[in-house]
């Protein structure tokens, strides 16, 4: 039998661990001139290039990136494909924002030609940003998903998505019904789930847009299809918390709402959880319940700052991943990400130091996804899913890393000051699937 091995060199990062819980040596690996090996998608080894070049196939020639900084793929662990095209929309806090952007555009997904064009443009997107993995909402239309989920076949990306559930509180057309929203998830599910590297999440869009039937009926469906995924906001803004309390006098709480019905517990991720209690973000770390921690949308639309050093308190630590939250969230990149994340951290007084944020955009994801046995770092057995990071990207980051002293500071470097012009390649699969000079050059002609 053929396989098809493809071979990496260069500088590595990886993680074992969970730097907020563990030691350094216990949670990262530097290789300062390492090696990957991939056959059929999978990393067969990983470690020092001295150590495995003997293990290099005949014939096979290393793709070499000296002075660049190989890492896990991406994770991006909450974004709306659905809301591409309305990112940097002005002047509006989340309800109101909702509503004059986000239920307009998410109409335009009834076309399906339109669905495919997003979806298309969207999942290249990622690649630029070495994004290999996203949690991502679909609009409410069945066709929606399936043009992404076509879309990131074609690609070869690991794609988690679903259909939005909503059945009030938004535009008629926007509208399913407590039985129809059940009914088309679950021949979604049963469609996607684990064809290829899909994946299906259960995604009622947020306790305000579901009756309490259709929260019902969505945790219905999580109990028949335990292997799926959930997926929806919390405790974003304090005007929603508000109008969740309005709505569900008899429950404790928001996050009690999703927990009245089966919602939480591993495999359950929520998006923000800006204003969660601590009695609140007790439940999330008691029931394995995750959080996609999202700065620049929190910032874009005025929600609050996350508190991260709370989240990973040692005693009661939550899963945490990073979201871009697009089209509220104004950068694809889990790079500028991470840079927001380090300063509204700073604003708790809380230096959030680099391994712990290239953590979260890596391993820290994929553990919020319950993945992390196959995608999140550098490890054999593992699917071979890479970003290849460009220290000398543009003359600012090349006068800028020149001077950086160890590999901590060259990555909080490129955490501040990187973007999607610092990933010079992506490798999804096993495969380069991005490759950013071939592209410029594809570009100019
Ligand atoms: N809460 C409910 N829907 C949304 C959405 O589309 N974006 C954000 N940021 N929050 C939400
Ligand atoms: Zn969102």
């Amino acid at each position: 039998m053929s396989t098809d091995v493809t071979a990496v060199r260069g500088p590595f990062v990886s993680f074992t661990g969970d730097p907020f819980l563990t030691s350094r040596e216990d949670a990262f690996v530097y290789e300062s001139d390492g090696l990957l090996i991939c056959e059929n998608g999978m990393i067969t080894a990983c470690g020092a290039y001295s150590a495995l070049r003997d293990a290099l196939p005949p014939g096979v020639t290393p793709a070499h990136y000296p002075g660049h900084v190989i890492t896990a793929g991406f994770i991006d662990t909450h974004i709306h494909y659905v809301q591409t095209g309305i990112i940097a929309a002005f002047g509006s806090q989340l309800i109101d924002w909702l509503n004059h952007y986000t239920f307009v555009e998410e109409q335009r997904f009834s076309d399906p030609r339109y669905a495919r064009r997003i979806a298309s443009a969207f999942c290249d997107e990622l690649l630029r940003n070495g994004t290999t993995t996203a949690l991502t909402f679909c609009a409410v239309y069945p066709a929606s998903v399936d043009a992404l989920f076509e879309e990131a076949s074609a690609r070869h990306l690991r794609i988690v998505a679903g259909k939005v559930l909503m059945d009030r509180n938004a535009p008629d057309p926007l509208l399913d019904t407590a039985e129809s929203g059940y009914a088309d998830s679950k021949e979604l599910l049963e469609r996607w789930h684990g064809k290829g590297r899909n994946l299906y999440a259960i995604t009622p869009r947020f306790a305000p847009t579901s009756t309490p039937a259709q929260l019902e009926a969505a945790g219905a469906l999580r109990r028949e299809h335990p292997e799926a995924l959930m997926h929806t906001h919390v405790s974003e803004n304090t005007g929603e918390i508000s109008w969740v309390r309005s709505l569900f006098p008899e429950r404790a709480g928001y996050l009690d709402v999703y927990d009245h019905y089966g919602l939480l517990g591993p495999g359950a991720v929520l998006a923000h959880g800006v204003h969660l209690t601590g009695r609140e973000r007790g439940r999330c770390a008691d029931t394995g319940t995750a959080i996609a921690h999202c700065p620049t949308s929190n910032l874009f639309l005025g929600s609050g700052l996350f508190h991260l050093h709370d989240a990973k308190d040692p005693h009661r630590p939550i899963h945490v991943g990073l979201g871009t939250d697009i089209g509220a969230g104004t950068s694809f990149s889990l790079l500028a990400t991470m840079n927001e994340a380090y300063k509204v951290a700073e604003l708790s007084n809380y230096p959030l130091d680099s391994l712990k944020a290239f953590y979260l955009a890596t391993l820290g994801g994929a553990q919020a996804l319950g993945l992390d046995d196959r995608i999140g770092s550098l490890t054999p057995g593992h699917e071979a899913d890479f970003v290849v990071l460009d220290p000398r990207a543009t003359p600012l980051l090349d006068q800028r890393t020149a001077r950086v002293d160890d590999i901590d500071e060259l990555l909080f470097v490129l955490a501040v000051m990187g973007d999607d012009r610092t990933v010079r390649a992506t490798y999804v699969n096993g495969a380069l699937a991005h490759d950013r000079d071939a592209a410029a050059s594809a570009a100019t002609g």
